[in-house]
């Protein structure tokens, strides 16, 4: 029955850019099917002219980028939810989206055909794509590895004399950024993520587990980031941005993989003391330094000690926040994290589905539910000061991973290497509502809406276009009136379990 309701609305999208192949796998919708030969991508969807609106719809029946463009109303829809803009009421500024060049990435971007890779790639960073812009790159291994490693494994080798890049960066990396360069028409901000720095820098000698940073190593230990800097710029690959630790309060847990356990307050000491002032050296203040790199649950407590201290605070620039904990705790730790230094920003800069089961649900192709439920989280972070999304690995296989600590998890896409194809989730298009229309500089205004079950961020582009971002969580049709108070209305009809981006 499902099946036939998903031809007949594939059927009905007839402006639909580049139809989604789609395959049911066993939830609730569909992945769209890639290979060497097809793919489907948006292509460039501008804003329409003047007393038109354009709606780009999603949805859990089928629908993945379908745009209409209506026009728009001089009166309010009056049965129908209201959402209400205010276009004078500016808030953050959006810095952009993507995912994270993990080895785990390169590995299954590689196990594809020359041709889907291409297509793949393409898809999160060409202009007909979604327009990624802001990734991550892991400072040597993650998790997301076939191995725990960094970039001098040479036990005490302090002066990092054997410093070097691996063969993971130079097969499973830099080839794909470097062509994800190529494809973009914008500027990709990168940032790098240590997970662990040489286990023998640490107090127990060991990559993951429970451990810190030796004292007599946290000048080392920063002059090792200003190489990594150096020797990515070196491949044409220039950062913008770095954080000091990935998750650093779990290393203070018996952590399955590589991490290292930092207080706030050695943090603070560490970066004012070393690592703020050895990049200033090295002439790399220039960088996005953010702090924390850990979930909601550690804000506001982890980062206050480091704004309030000026000799720290001026080498920071944000937080940056991970997801894994925004469904247990409010998002008002955002709005106290901004408060407590509205120069500085906020970002996510990790997240992904899955995280939190084990075996085969770790990766569930065609699944809705995980993309409502991410897309309900992004939106609800973009209201609280976020300025941007940062997802987690941009490809995994079929299992969701590679992973050396059997941490599995989902991502936006699912390489099938044995079939040379791969699945753009749900979760794909989730990220591309926002990735390919909230571009970098467009501003996030305030926003009402009287409706629960409807989720809604909206922003203004930097040439002065609307862009409102719409999730409609419930299992019906919803009618939604669109008022910005300049005499123009946006009424339009969503689609049961859809999400939405509307130009204007
Ligand atoms: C840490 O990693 C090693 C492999 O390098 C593994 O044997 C060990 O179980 C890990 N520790 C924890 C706490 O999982």
């Amino acid at each position: 029955m499902r099946s036939l309701i998903l031809v007949l609305a594939l059927l009905g999208c007839a402006h639909a850019q580049d139809e989604c192949h789609p395959r049911q796998f066993e939830y609730d919708s569909v992945v769209c099917v890639c290979d060497s030969t097809y793919c489907d991508q948006p292509g460039i969807i501008e804003f329409p002219a003047e007393g038109s609106y354009t709606a780009v719809t999603s949805s859990r029946d089928g629908l993945r980028f379908n745009v209409e463009t209506l026009p728009v109303s001089s009166e309010e829809d009056p049965g129908a939810v209201e959402v209400t803009l205010d276009r004078g009421n500016t808030i953050q500024t959006m810095i952009g989206f993507g995912g994270a060049f993990t080895d785990a990435t390169g590995i299954n971007v590689n196990s594809l055909p020359t041709e889907a890779q291409d297509l793949l790639l393409r898809s999160y960073f060409a202009p007909e794509g979604i327009g990624y812009n802001l990734c991550r790159i892991p400072i040597a291994g993650c998790d997301c590895s076939t191995r725990p490693y960094s970039y001098d494994d040479v036990e005490g080798d302090v002066e990092l004399e054997y410093w070097s890049l691996t063969e993971e960066d130079y097969q499973y990396k830099i080839p794909l950024i470097l062509q994800a360069q190529e494809l973009s028409s914008q500027e990709i901000k990168f940032f790098g993520s240590p997970w662990s720095p040489p286990s023998w820098m640490k107090t127990n000698g060991m990559f993951n587990g429970s451990g810190e940073l030796l004292k007599e190593m946290w000048q080392p230990w920063s002059e090792y980031f200003v190489k990594f800097v150096d020797a990515y710029e070196e491949q044409g690959i220039p950062l913008w941005g770095l954080t000091p630790q990935n998750e650093p309060l779990s290393g203070f847990q018996d952590w399955r993989w590589n991490t290292c356990g930092w207080t706030a307050e050695d943090m603070r000491d560490w970066l004012k003391t070393n690592l703020g002032p050895t990049l200033e050296a090295a002439g790399m203040r220039r960088l996005k330094m953010m702090v924390d790199d850990f979930n909601r649950d550690t804000l506001p407590a982890y980062v206050q000690p480091m704004l309030e201290d000026p000799d720290c605070a001026q080498y920071i620039d944000g937080t940056a926040v991970h997801w894994y904990s925004d469904r247990y705790v409010s998002a008002n730790v955002l709005d106290e994290t901004q408060a407590l230094d509205p120069e500085k920003f906020i970002l996510y800069t990790e997240a992904c589905q899955g995280y939190d089961v084990e075996g085969p649900l770790s990766v569930m192709l065609g699944s809705w539910a995980r993309a409502e439920d991410y897309a309900h989280y992004i939106i609800e972070s973009m209201n609280h000061f976020s300025t941007g999304w940062v997802d987690w690995n941009l490809a995994l296989d079929m299992q969701g991973g590679p992973n050396w600590a059997n941490n599995f998890l989902d991502a936006t896409i699912i390489v099938n290497a044995e079939e040379g194809e791969f699945y753009k989730q749900p979760l794909f298009y989730a990220l591309g509502h926002l990735s390919k229309f909230v571009l970098p500089g467009a501003q996030r205004i305030s926003t009402t809406t009287t409706q629960s079950t409807l989720d809604v961020a909206s922003f203004l582009d930097t040439a002065g276009g609307t862009v409102v971002v719409l999730l409609n969580r419930d299992d019906n049709e919803l009618d939604v009136s669109v008022n910005d108070g300049s005499g123009i209305y946006v009424n339009h009809r969503l689609p049961a379990k859809s999400l939405q981006t509307i130009l204007y």
